[in-house]
């Protein structure tokens, strides 16, 4: 493996060897496999936890990263082919891409979706185009539709919680007052649905995701044994869940249309995670988000705050998983 850029792109063994890697980088975490080797991560969005555990994680393995933010303090990137470059873009990705990755032994990239049209945006337009002029290891650090290094440290929370392999694991939508990109979502309901568990996403109407989405991930649970079902019923979703991973995501329904989306995302705002959500037949499931998350919109600090909350868990299993991903792709991947 020296690419990660879909956790559908590994077989059940490859997500079991990076696993029980992650879980040898946890136990023995400062090591100089990595003495020499050089990361370049480019951050075309955003970003708190993939930012620094990943610059954290190179550091412990001996190594060393550089980050550039096209746009903001480095030269805009244009990702398009074909186009009059006479815009804010001052440099083309097919130069930019392979001189880092000259400088670099393994590049990691963030670039989400445009949020302007759906079908472009599950073709994965930037991640491919990138993908297409780095030579050598890449690393998705969250994409259009995609977010592996998300999935995997969630997949390993489940594990370290004793979520069983079969357990009930609820996606919901939640609200928030922007559109927020497919990305999670997608990522965390394929993951459960590869994990073998049966899957529900909790919707409002208007909020179901794309047929894409959905059947990356009944194929992803008709190889595990799990399920994948949708419904707006909250009561039903929940009933027996081990785990309720919140989300907000925009329509798909009215994607690209700023006005009408929102005005559809507006009707529920009483979509925040309480504790009366979990009462009575969900008292033991977890509460998993990737975070960052708003409180008190999207959740309730009494479930931030309380014991169910799995999200510190889940943001320290980024650190985990991406240094067991850098081992693997720069070929030092063997578990002790
Ligand atoms: N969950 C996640 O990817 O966090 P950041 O956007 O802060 O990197």
């Amino acid at each position: 493996m020296n690419r990660f850029l879909d956790l559908e792109d590994l077989d059940d063994a490859a997500i079991a060897h990076l696993l029980a890697l992650a879980n040898d980088v946890e136990a023995r975490p400062a090591r100089q496999d990595l003495a020499g080797r050089v990361l370049g991560l480019v951050f075309m969005n955003p970003s708190v936890r993939t930012l620094a555990s990943f610059q954290a994680g190179m550091a412990q393995l001996g190594g060393s990263s550089f980050v550039i933010t096209p746009g903001q303090g480095s030269w805009g990137f244009e990702t398009r082919t074909g186009v009059v470059m006479d815009g804010i873009a001052a440099e083309h990705v097919r130069e930019g891409m392979p001189v880092l990755a000259g400088y670099a032994d393994a590049i990691g990239v963030r670039c989400f979706a445009g949020g302007e049209r759906l079908d472009h945006d599950l073709s994965e337009p930037v991640l491919s185009a990138i993908a297409a002029v780095t030579p050598g290891p890449l690393i998705n650090l969250e994409s259009a539709v995609n977010h592996p290094c998300q999935a995997l440290a969630d997949w390993k929370t489940l594990d370290d919680l004793d979520v069983p392999r079969t357990g009930r694991f609820v996606l919901s939508w939640a609200y928030h007052k922007k559109a927020l990109p497919l990305a999670v979502p997608a990522a965390a309901l394929t993951m459960a649905a590869r994990r073998g568990m049966a899957v529900t996403v909790l919707r409002p109407d208007g909020f179901g995701l794309p047929p894409q989405i959905m059947e990356t991930a009944a194929q992803a649970a008709g190889f595990s044994g799990g399920s994948v079902n949708e419904t707006s019923d909250r009561a039903a979703a929940l009933e027996g869940a081990h785990v309720l991973y919140a989300k907000s995501w925009q329509s798909p329904a009215a994607y690209g249309d700023a006005d009408a989306e929102s005005a559809l995302r507006e009707q529920h705002r009483d979509w925040c995670v309480g504790e009366d959500w979990f009462a009575p037949s969900a008292s033991d499931a977890h509460f998993m988000h990737c975070l960052p998350v708003r409180r008190n919109v999207v959740v309730d600090d009494a479930v931030l705050d309380g014991p169910r909350s799995a999200v510190q868990r889940q943001a320290n299993n980024r650190l985990h998983v991406q240094k067991a991903v850098l081992l693997e792709v720069l070929g030092k991947g063997t578990v002790t």
